[in-house]
């Protein structure tokens, strides 16, 4: 496991998000973790296979990404190819962890309908404190999974709630 880089990363996108984060709207945010997405495999994405991701027009999806470079996160080249800056990438690989993690919380609570709308409702407004603490949270879970299978069978004595049983 590359935990130790996990953790570099997330301070690095931690103390960058910090920086940056009253010039980010939740519009780039969504951006720049998409882009962050979609440009894994190839290293680098296309405005019109964006726009399509975001169900957006292609201008629209343009006239971020311009906004984007210029925050210095892009590097907008010739025929609609988008690459990430370095802080761009460390950004973006927050983003998407922070979305992941706020998703696998909320799995692990219990939630089943709407995951993604409702991660999407957080992942914006969360203060960064409170994130790292669902941060440490999440994972402290995930490496005693006991601690999940008894929570699950206190809310089904206690409540009579079959938490996650659909849930994988
Ligand atoms: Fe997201």
């Amino acid at each position: 496991m590359d935990s130790q880089n996990d953790e570099f990363y997330t301070f690095r996108g931690y103390t960058l998000l910090s920086k940056v984060e009253k010039i980010l709207t939740a519009s780039m945010e969504d951006y720049l973790e998409m882009i962050y997405r979609l440009s894994r495999e190839k290293g680098y994405t296309r405005i019109n296979d964006l726009a399509t991701t975001l169900n957006v027009q292609p201008p629209s999806a343009s006239k971020m990404v311009q906004k984007l470079t210029d925050l210095n996160f892009l590097q907008y080249e010739k025929y609609g190819i988008i690459k990430l800056t370095e802080s761009g990438e460390n950004l973006g690989r927050y983003l998407l962890e922070r979305h992941n993690t706020l998703q696998d919380f909320l799995r692990i609570i219990g939630v089943t309908e709407g995951l993604l709308e409702e991660t999407e409702k957080i992942e914006h407004n969360v203060s960064e404190h409170t994130m790292q603490r669902i941060m440490e949270l999440v994972g402290f879970i995930k490496e005693n999974p006991s601690w999940q299978i008894e929570f699950k069978q206190y809310c089904k004595q206690r409540w009579g709630d079959n938490l996650g049983v659909n849930n994988g």
